[in-house]
């Protein structure tokens, strides 16, 4: 059997009447990357958040890297990096300064080290001393990167961590995540960009809190009878909006 990095049934979270998370199933296995597709406001970075021990959910039960997701979140943060869709950087803190900052929250004993590890491997030494305000959205996406490695996560987390920047960034950028995976770190990460969802191994789309769909892109776009992927998701958003209605 193949070993899951997430395993999680029934995800809810509700905000006031409204489930902006609604029974939402999640398996990745270990070592793959999966892409996590929907339209704004669909639910991705609230699942995000839950799965990663930073919002507590209403509902659902199951394991991310072994561990009981909900009784035993403080241990699944210390093992997931988490890439905000915001970045969360320091703006006016170095590069070096940031990620020392980041060793420190995780109390890591070989720090200096560590840092110079990640500045290293995302090829951002030379500019260590620049401000992370000053940075393009390229540089920031690197680093925020970096940031989130620094532990030596098992699980990724990222949360459209290529929006806003150029397309020869996000090419480097999703190299790095293949890289990642070949190394046996699962991705989960969330987009709105077709070409990305070709790159993952998997796809889960949702809307209105659901899943609408799962599988290999390849499968995706068969089941829905669609030219190809955007295609498929516009079909199947159009498909849900209408039971939405009938519903509602
Ligand atoms: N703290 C909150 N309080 C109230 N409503 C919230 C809160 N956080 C999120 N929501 C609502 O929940 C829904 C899902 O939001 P979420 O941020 O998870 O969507 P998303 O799929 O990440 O969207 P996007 O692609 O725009 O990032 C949205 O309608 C949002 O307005
Ligand atoms: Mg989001």
């Amino acid at each position: 059997m193949t070993e899951l990095a997430i395993d999680v049934q029934g995800l809810t979270k509700s905000y006031g009447q409204r489930k902006v998370v609604d029974n939402v199933e999640m398996q990745v296995a270990a070592g793959r990357i999966v892409g996590f597709l929907g339209p704004n406001g669909s639910g991705k970075t609230t699942s995000l958040r839950m799965l990663c021990g930073l919002l507590t959910p209403d509902g659902g039960e199951g394991k991310v890297l072994g561990l009981d997701f909900r009784r035993q979140a403080s241990e699944v943060k210390r093992q997931v990096g988490y890439m905000t869709q915001k970045f969360g950087l320091y703006e006016d803190l170095s590069i070096r300064e940031n990620l020392d900052f980041v060793a420190r929250l995780f109390s890591m004993p070989d720090r200096r080290q560590a840092v110079d590890a990640a500045l290293e491997r995302l090829g951002l030494k030379t500019r260590e001393k620049q401000l992370a305000g000053s940075l393009s959205g390229g540089w920031k996406q690197r680093l925020a990167l970096a940031a989130c490695l620094l532990h030596k996560p098992r699980l990724l987390l990222l949360d459209e961590p290529t929006a806003g920047v150029d397309p020869k960034a996000r090419r480097e950028f999703w190299d790095q995540i293949h890289d990642l995976a070949q190394e046996g770190i699962t991705v989960l990460v969330s987009t709105h960009y077709m070409d990305e969802a070709e790159r993952c191994d998997e796809l889960v789309y949702i809307a209105y809190g659901r899943v609408l769909a799962r599988g290999t892109a390849a499968s995706i776009v068969a089941e829905a009878g669609a030219r190809d992927l955007e295609d498929a998701f516009v079909k199947l958003v159009g498909q849900a909006t209408d039971n939405f209605a009938e519903a509602g």
